[in-house]
């Protein structure tokens, strides 16, 4: 890649910590963006086996010239507690997906996920704010987009899950901490909402079934998905032809980038 080319004495070095490493994309999305926009930095893989976390971590801290982390399988808890502060998406998830080294070289975690759904929408032009949404799923992905719905402020939030006792969990987690957000448990059916979002990850493998029955997807119905590849999962087809809007999972994690680059301070 032709950023590795400027790497300099002057080059800020940025990580993606994880275990395995080989799999990591973000040095392949942040290294272009840096070399786009004429940022003196670099992404680089950190393999850090859980068992020498802390020391690889300790190692880092140490970097004057090491700005931050992108964090990914299976660190993130790990990391939240080694912590020296956590922003108050990151403690609500309970997991950080981004950490940076302040000035006095301590450790600054928060997790993106939900926040970079909802800019995602927003730079589609959906804004949540104000509106009631049905989400489906209760799992990782969607207690960071529970959270930051709430937290958006929209009008009502319903969490429907396969496994009931993960919504009504989910559900009692985002009301105590969002207490003016009217949020509830139902059934897979928009029943009102404006917008439908799938957190699950059915619709990843072929064969996979519906999150949400067809003859629920109306024309007056926004259907997010969070599913990247297939880009149009099964969800997104039967939305589309029943007149829906739609958007795809890409979005989420293109701001999710933006975020975490202005978080970790590495496109200055
Ligand atoms: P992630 O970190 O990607 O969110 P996860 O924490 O394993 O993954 O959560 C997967 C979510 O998809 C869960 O809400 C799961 O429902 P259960 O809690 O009942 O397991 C949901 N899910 C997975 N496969 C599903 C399917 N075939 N139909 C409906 N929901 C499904």
């Amino acid at each position: 890649m032709s950023a590795t080319l400027d790497i300099t004495g002057t080059t800020r070095v940025f990580g993606v910590i994880a275990d395995p490493i080989a799999h990591v994309r973000a040095p392949m999305v942040f290294n272009p963006l840096f070399e786009a926009r004429g940022t003196d930095a670099v992404m680089v893989p950190v393999h850090a086996p859980a068992d020498r976390l802390e020391t690889v971590l300790d190692g880092l801290k140490a970097q004057p010239n090491f700005g931050g982390l992108a964090v990914t399988v299976p660190h993130k808890l790990a990391i939240m507690e080694l912590c020296d502060e956590v922003g108050r998406q990151g403690r609500l998830v309970g997991a950080v997906n981004a950490v940076r080294f302040d000035d006095q070289r301590r450790m600054i975690g928060d997790n993106f996920d939900g926040a970079g759904f909802v800019a995602g929408m927003r730079a589609e032009g959906h804004e949540v704010t104000g509106r009631s949404v049905l989400q489906l799923g209760a799992g990782g992905a969607g207690r960071a987009i529970a959270f930051a719905l709430a937290d958006a402020g929209v009008s009502r939030l319903v969490i429907h899950n396969r496994t009931r006792v993960k919504a009504e969990e989910l559900a009692a987690a985002v009301s105590a901490a969002y207490p003016e957000v009217p949020v509830s448990v139902g059934a897979a059916d928009p029943d009102g909402c404006e917008i439908v979002v799938n957190t699950t990850s059915a619709g990843l493998h072929d064969g996979d079934p519906l999150p949400i029955d067809a003859k629920f997807l109306q024309p007056d119905v926004l259907v997010a998905e969070i599913i990247m590849i297939p880009e149009r999962t099964r969800l997104l087809e039967s939305a589309l032809s029943s007149g829906c809007k739609v958007q795809y999972g890409r979005h989420m994690l293109d701001k999710q980038i933006d975020l975490i680059g202005e978080f970790l301070g590495c496109f200055q």
